[in-house]
């Protein structure tokens, strides 16, 4: 499929006002995009779990304007209250989609969206936030097109995510999802995500995340601004080579089950996305004494109990634990007893790998 293919011909229906509401779920990437060109499409293919608990809930509701505008009108709260702040990236982010949902100006817009994770905890909510969104807007051009089939709403709805931000195509569906075009997975494209439809062993199934909250400030450093970095990086091309022979390990990695090696590629993917940070023009540090102290005592466990606990990062010094189902309990006693005294005021989320984005009505 082609941009192209996501704009409209016509709508066979009229629609005067109405409201959905989507659930999404965030994403942890396990090769990670950082990087892009223009129109938002990723330098490299990445691949990410679902999340499941970690999720934002968008409220739209439309109502037809007496008169097609020149501006969209859109009215925003986040958890009850209204927030101006928010603004400026969802106008870009509906300037951004006018072309291929052309219905937009001729609406009025309230978005009411709130998340299950504590306010400011330093966790993305841009990828659970701008799918959400992208769903609900889908849901309106369904209503318009009744015709459309599932299939295409979606992809059409990651394609539109990506458009606000790049990972948020990564949060429609479940359980693993691919963005970025690789030779060697079926489908994969730049311009939206598609779940990995390979063979998974049962390893893998229901793998679990617990979020370490070490640092719940602001972001230092945006991923606009990170993706730049990638730019006349001169690592940049190793690095974009390397993010595909990764996909291609993991693909082999997800058949045969192999934890061990799955842990070499998922930390070098996160140690990876710093080290780019630390030798760019500007650099930043992104970890904080907390992250590595953590990434320490996960070593050692690993050593000692033998155990496959291993951990990802994301652009920030929050740290992301992956591990399997089977070896939850004596994980999670480790991480309250051992791990808990790095987080902010204890805090950490415990999630895992979910199926995607759901209609709640
Ligand atoms: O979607 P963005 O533009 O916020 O980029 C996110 C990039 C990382 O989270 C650092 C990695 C990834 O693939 O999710």
């Amino acid at each position: 499929m082609t941009e192209k293919d996501f704009i409209p011909k016509s709508y066979p229906a009229q629609v005067e006002q109405g409201e959905v509401t989507w659930q999404s779920p965030s994403n942890i990437a396990l090769v990670k995009y950082w990087g892009k060109l223009e129109n938002q499409i990723p330098a490299n293919p990445s691949i990410s779990f679902t999340l499941d608990s970690c999720r934002t809930t968008t409220t739209l509701k439309f109502k037809k304007k007496q008169q097609r505008a020149d501006n969209f009108h859109f009215d925003l709260s986040f958890e009850g209250e209204k927030k101006e702040s928010f603004r400026p990236k969802i106008q870009k982010f509906l300037e951004r989609i006018d072309p291929y949902l052309p219905f937009l100006r001729d609406y009025d817009l309230s978005i009411e969206t709130s998340n299950s994770f504590p306010h400011s905890s330093g966790i993305a909510s841009s990828a659970s936030g701008m799918s959400a969104l992208a769903l609900c807007l889908m849901s309106l051009e369904k209503q318009l097109n009744p015709e459309m089939n599932e299939e295409y709403f979606t992809r059409k709805s990651s394609f539109l995510a990506r458009l606000g931000s790049g990972s948020a195509c990564r949060s429609i569906e479940g359980d693993l999802v691919v963005w970025g075009m690789h030779n060697n997975i079926y489908r994969s494209s730049d311009l939206y995500g598609v779940p990995f439809r390979d063979e998974v062993h049962d390893n893998f199934k229901n793998y679990r995340d617990t979020i370490l909250l070490v640092d719940k400030g602001e972001k230092q450093v945006s991923s606009t601004v990170g993706h730049d970095l990638m730019n006349d990086h001169p690592y940049a091309e190793q690095r974009f080579r390397q993010a595909h022979d990764n996909l291609d390990k993991l693909k082999k990695i997800f058949r045969s089950g192999d934890l061990d090696e799955f842990i070499k590629v998922v930390e070098s993917e996160a140690l990876t996305l710093h080290a780019m940070m630390m030798t760019s023009q500007p650099y930043f540090i992104l970890m904080k004494p907390n992250t590595l102290a953590i990434i320490n005592k996960v070593f050692k466990f690993r050593e000692e109990t033998g155990l496959h606990l291993c951990f990802t990062l994301d652009a920030g010094a929050n740290v992301h634990l992956l591990f399997p189902e089977k070896e939850e309990e004596k994980t999670l006693q480790f991480i309250e007893n051992e791990l808990k005294q790095y987080c902010q005021n204890g805090q950490y989320i415990t999630d895992r790998v979910g199926s995607g984005a759901k209609k709640l009505a």
